[in-house]
């Protein structure tokens, strides 16, 4: 037997140091320094050798086996750091509280719209919409405001730049009320919430772009009285408290009588603020009696058919049931600002 322990150490020490897990390594163990392992073989084989080779093979033998043991000792120490420190990247502490997911929350105006449509709804009217480009006739002239009528000035109006048909940013809800009363037939009870523009100086209470619900009633015998009684009812549910407003005569084509709706100014508590620039009152809606002309342009007989309408500041109202001193704050995505709602 040619017993080459060189090769058997060059072998046996590449497995070592190739070695992946200490599965594999139990087996090299096995393999060379186990029972019947290779270097055990060798041993029990030595004594058929020369005094001499016995004396030299068993030498060298016992060293190859310290060697490699020592080898394999050293790997299987390193083998287990390695897995120490998987399993401590791995390790999850489940005991560890869990983080928060940042959840919204809805816009102040989201909410009042909400509320206002749920309001109103309660009280049998529908909710509809309308679109923000509007061509003049619906913003104009089907409201009893012909063109070059001093009134358009009222509505200081962004224009579109459009080619085909001449069409602006609606400056009031009130479109919708022509809309609406040329393709249904009284009687009717709507409301109508919706983005408005108007090419204005911002301050406290003036936005260029803010909201607005329109209201519409139309039946055969409608006065004053159900308007009175219908906004009565409306303040005290959505301010949930009884509330003293006040109507003053005002002036819109589309109405005659035409009034402005004003309540105490809730952020100052009437005492004068920006926002009811020193007053104390603050106009939440202009409103009024149909005027027959806005019948007539949807071809309905003002004869037969009576009814009031509104045009409310939802921003305003919103202003006033948070007590919130500047319009402005509504658009300006400051976090601070909407946290609070
Ligand atoms: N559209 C009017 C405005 O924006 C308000 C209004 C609506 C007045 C309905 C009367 C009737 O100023």
């Amino acid at each position: 037997m040619k017993i080459d322990l060189k090769a058997l150490k060059i072998e046996a020490e590449n497995k070592v140091k190739k070695a992946k897990d200490l599965a594999e390594l139990d087996g090299i163990y096995k393999e060379y320094l186990g029972r019947k392992g290779e270097l055990s073989l060798i041993l029990g084989s030595i004594k058929k050798l020369s005094k001499k080779e016995k004396a030299r093979i068993g030498k060298e033998s016992n060293e190859l086996k310290a060697f490699l043991e020592s080898k394999i000792k050293r790997k299987r120490h390193v083998l287990k750091e390695h897995i120490g420190i998987l399993e401590k990247e791995e390790w999850i502490d489940i005991t560890i509280p869990g983080k928060k997911p940042m959840v919204g929350h809805l816009h102040p105006l989201t909410k009042t719209k909400r509320e206002i449509m749920a309001i109103f709804q309660a009280m049998g009217f529908e909710v509809v919409e309308g679109p923000e480009s509007e061509i003049e006739w619906y913003n104009f002239d089907a409201l009893n405001i012909p063109k070059d009528h001093p009134a358009r000035d009222a509505w200081d109006t962004l224009w579109l730049k459009t080619k085909a048909e001449k069409l602006l940013l609606r400056t009031h809800t009130s479109p919708v009320q022509a809309r609406y009363m040329e393709k249904n037939n009284p009687p009717l009870k709507i409301i109508v919430p919706g983005k408005v523009f108007r090419h204005e100086a911002t301050n406290a209470s003036h936005e260029m772009q803010f909201y607005q619900v329109e209201g519409l009633m139309v039946d055969k015998e409608i006065t004053v009285t159900h308007f009175k009684a219908i906004i009565s009812e409306f303040f005290k549910r959505f301010f949930k408290k009884d509330l003293d407003f006040r109507l003053k005569p005002d002036y819109f084509p589309f109405t005659e009588p035409s009034f402005d709706i004003s309540i105490t100014c809730l952020t100052c508590g009437g005492k004068g603020c920006p926002v009811c620039k020193n007053t104390g009152w603050l106009e939440l809606a202009g409103a009024g009696m149909v005027h027959p002309n806005v019948f007539k342009a949807c071809k309905l007989n003002p004869r037969e058919w009576q009814g009031w309408a509104f045009g409310f500041g939802w921003d305003r109202l919103t202003m006033m049931k948070y007590k919130i001193n500047d319009i402005r704050l509504f658009n300006s995505g400051d976090l601070r600002f909407l946290y609070q709602f």
